[in-house]
């Protein structure tokens, strides 16, 4: 076997429709966006299309998608403006959250004091819906939740539709980082009242440094980046107009074949927890992502029964095998480059033995599956 990329939940290959779509984007349109003559109203108008385009297949307003780098931009945004504009002063979060999120609400809570509380989880990863009330009615100051609706390491997916209505519930207003579920799961913001969400094209087959906040209408954020008035004023900076397109394109790739494409892929997954669990004795799937009705479809992460000198060797032999997965592991030989994650759900015990992310893609087939189990096995044995 040649190669294998099974690490889709850290970036996809770009859908040939897409390259397609951005070459000629590159090619054919470099007017400035911002221009008033024919060169920047036709990149104007695309941009808009695309905009549209992304409101429509979310049910939400054109005006509410703002185009940013990407999901680290769009949560950092999101977080720091709310603070600074809606006068948040709590934010509730967990240990478990990307560090997107996580490293920006430590900076708040030194940089403008406002109170940082991390909701309990449960055992599998999960968040204690009581103790966010708990934390929700503790006192009067302004709220924001931010909890992710996919777990980028353990795939967990929470619901995300009740904990907006406690959010609601109680008046406060709530984020998601939604960079690994958005082109995977479809979203209507009419239905669920959730007040901001993230999303990275390249999670879904789409350009790298791309991606878009959104912002439901009448927010009150101001913008972060001042200059000039692109995106209505929110985010200053010449668009990226090909990787906007490319987005774009992306995402209605993505949505259009979402049903057989999430089907195809929950397969893969069922078929690689089937083996594993039949022909790995000792292996466990860490957080949910074993339980294909609690994770998301996309990705495994598993626990191997190897010990800690071996450890070492395993992401490498894999690689050397032309395998590509992500290391889930976490404090081995006490390191603190760990997973934070894994850290926060794993027993000690699990904690000495190596992790390994899973991620999977419309490119996957069985026969790769097949074969990393194989070389799993073999490297397990010897
Ligand atoms: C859950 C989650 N949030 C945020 C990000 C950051 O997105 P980006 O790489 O577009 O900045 C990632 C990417 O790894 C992610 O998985």
């Amino acid at each position: 076997m040649d190669k294998v990329y099974l690490d889709n939940a850290s970036t996809t290959c770009v859908r040939d429709e897409v390259i397609k779509k951005m070459q000629s984007a590159l090619a054919e349109c470099y007017g400035n966006p911002s221009s008033t003559h024919s060169f920047g109203r036709t990149a104007k108008t695309a941009i808009e299309t695309a905009r549209k385009t992304i409101a429509k297949y979310l049910n939400a307003h054109p005006s509410e998608i703002i185009f940013t780098s990407g999901g680290t931009e769009a949560d950092n945004m999101i977080l720091r403006c709310s603070v600074r504009d809606l006068g948040v002063k709590t934010i509730i979060t967990s240990k478990i959250e990307h560090h997107a999120v996580l490293h920006t609400a430590e900076e708040l809570e030194h940089e403008c004091g406002i109170a940082l509380h991390y909701v309990d989880l449960d055992k599998n990863g999960n968040p204690d819906l009581e103790h966010l009330k708990k934390l929700l009615r503790q006192d009067d100051s302004k709220k924001m939740v931010s909890l992710m609706h996919v777990n980028n390491e353990i795939g967990n997916k929470i619901d995300i539709d009740a904990i907006c209505v406690l959010c609601k519930e109680n008046d406060a207003l709530i984020h998601s980082d939604t960079v690994q579920s958005i082109g995977h799961y479809a979203w209507d913001v009419q239905e669920t009242p959730i007040d901001f969400m993230t999303a990275a094209a390249h999670k879904f087959h789409g350009p790298k440094g791309v991606g878009f906040a959104y912002l439901r209408r009448n927010s009150g954020l101001k913008p972060m980046i001042s200059g000039g008035s692109q995106e209505r004023g929110f985010r200053a900076g010449t668009e990226s107009y090909h990787n906007i397109l490319g987005l774009e394109e992306a995402f209605i790739q993505s949505y259009e074949n979402l049903e057989k494409e999430s089907a195809q892929i929950l397969e893969m997954k069922e078929y690689f927890i089937k083996r594993v669990n039949a022909e790995i004795p000792g292996a466990k799937f860490n957080g949910l992502s074993g339980d294909p009705e609690k994770s998301t479809y996309t990705l495994v992460n598993v626990n191997l029964p190897v010990g800690p000198e071996k450890a070492l060797m395993l992401l490498f032999n894999l690689d050397v095998k032309g395998i590509a997965c992500s290391k889930g592991s976490a404090c081995q030989s006490g390191s603190a480059m760990g997973s934070h994650v894994l850290n926060e759900v794993l027993s000690e015990e699990d904690l000495q033995k190596p992790s390994l992310r899973f991620s999977f893609s419309i490119y996957n087939t069985k026969e790769e599956l097949d074969y990393t189990i194989d070389v799993l096995k073999e490297f397990i044995k010897n």
